[in-house]
């Protein structure tokens, strides 16, 4: 019997390329999303579902009418800046529909999870690299309601035996290298893809915003993390969880930092354009540097990040960049 996952949150960035993954991998897949922000055409195979996360009914149709698992669970909204403005939007879609979502699978026996947490959860970081024990102070709407489904999670493996592995992201980036699936945010908030709008010409200029924080060149400091190496640590962490394994947080970093400039001039070298830049000032709550502590990941699960030089993670960004109209 091949393995039977459902993605929720598949049409989106990362999901769809874990749903790629997974196809590729012999599983049995079903997709569950709502289309808010996904795209049906970036959803390449298994079985589609329309639907959304606010609706127990359906997500009790579907549960009571297939077997899965596991459940992977990537629908959220992502924007920090919106969940400041509309934090009752983050509160329901992150954490309201997600505890719907948690009750159908423990009502339905679907007892393994995998969630899409986030940096976020650390806040302003008191060291750097951040290691999971790093204390959780999340600074905006949308890393409280990572940090409060990962408390909540804690609370559903000790009375009902959920079994989660969180995994928390720095920044996602890159797109597969078979050139088939990419980023698609609109708004776009993520840099890189932000830089090479701005080569192409479907942006006028890239901001960078601050070049006076104590780091080497002035710019903030990220960790880049190619969104097939994210689908890869899913794989391990649903294997980790086929096996029996306790429930866990992980960070999902390359573990090296690149700075703003740097990320531009790469993406210079890459492309072989001119890529117009606009210097803006700081912006709150941008911390200089945020770099994961990975160690864990590569204990725990043995994950080995394939595509971690900016130059490849941004090559593949371009090639997806170039097929967008
Ligand atoms: N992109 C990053 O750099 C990053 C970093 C850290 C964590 N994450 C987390 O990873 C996950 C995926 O991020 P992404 O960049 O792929 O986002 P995305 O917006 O591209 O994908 C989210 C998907 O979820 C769907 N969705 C949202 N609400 C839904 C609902 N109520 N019912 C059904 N479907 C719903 C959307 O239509 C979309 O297809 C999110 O949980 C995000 O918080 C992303």
């Amino acid at each position: 019997m091949p393995i039977s996952v459902l993605v929720v949150g598949g049409a989106g960035y990362i999901g769809s390329h874990m749903v790629a993954a997974l196809l590729a991998g012999g599983c049995r897949v079903t997709i569950f999303d709502n289309l808010s922000t996904g795209h049906r055409d970036a959803v390449l195979g298994g079985e589609f579902v329309q639907g959304d996360l606010a609706d127990r009914a359906t997500l009790d149709a579907l549960l009571n009418a297939r077997h899965f698992d596991a459940v992977m669970h990537f629908a959220s909204f992502i924007q920090v800046g919106e969940s400041v403005r509309e934090p009752a939007k983050y509160y329901a879609n992150n954490l309201a529909h997600t505890l719907n979502l948690l009750d159908a699978m423990v009502a339905h026996g679907v007892h393994r999870f995998i969630f899409s947490s986030s940096a976020a959860v650390y806040g302003n970081p008191a060291q750097v690299p951040i290691p999971e024990t790093h204390p959780k102070q999340p600074i905006n709407p949308y890393g409280r309601t990572k940090w409060m489904v990962e408390q909540i999670l804690e609370d559903y493996d000790r009375a009902y035996g959920l079994k989660s592995v969180c995994l928390r992201y720095f920044n996602a980036a890159g797109a597969d290298p078979e050139g088939r699936l990419g980023e698609r945010h609109e708004p776009e908030t993520h840099l890189i893809p932000l830089v090479l709008r701005a080569a192409r010409g479907r942006l006028p200029h890239v901001s960078v915003f601050g070049r006076d924080y104590d780091t080497p060149d002035g710019t903030c400091i990220r960790d880049y993390v190619h969104v097939t190496d994210l689908a890869e640590a899913h794989w391990l962490a649903l294997e980790y969880l086929l096996a029996g394994s306790a429930s866990t947080a992980l960070n999902l970093g390359n573990g090296a930092g690149f700075s703003v400039a740097e990320v531009i001039a790469t993406a210079g070298r890459v492309t072989g354009r001119r890529i117009p830049v606009r210097d803006a000032p700081r912006r709150a709550g941008d911390p200089p540097r945020l770099v994961a502590d990975a160690a864990r990941a590569r204990d725990l699960l043995g994950w080995r990040p394939r595509f971690d030089a900016l130059a490849t993670i941004i090559a593949h960004a371009w090639q997806w960049e170039c097929r967008a109209p």
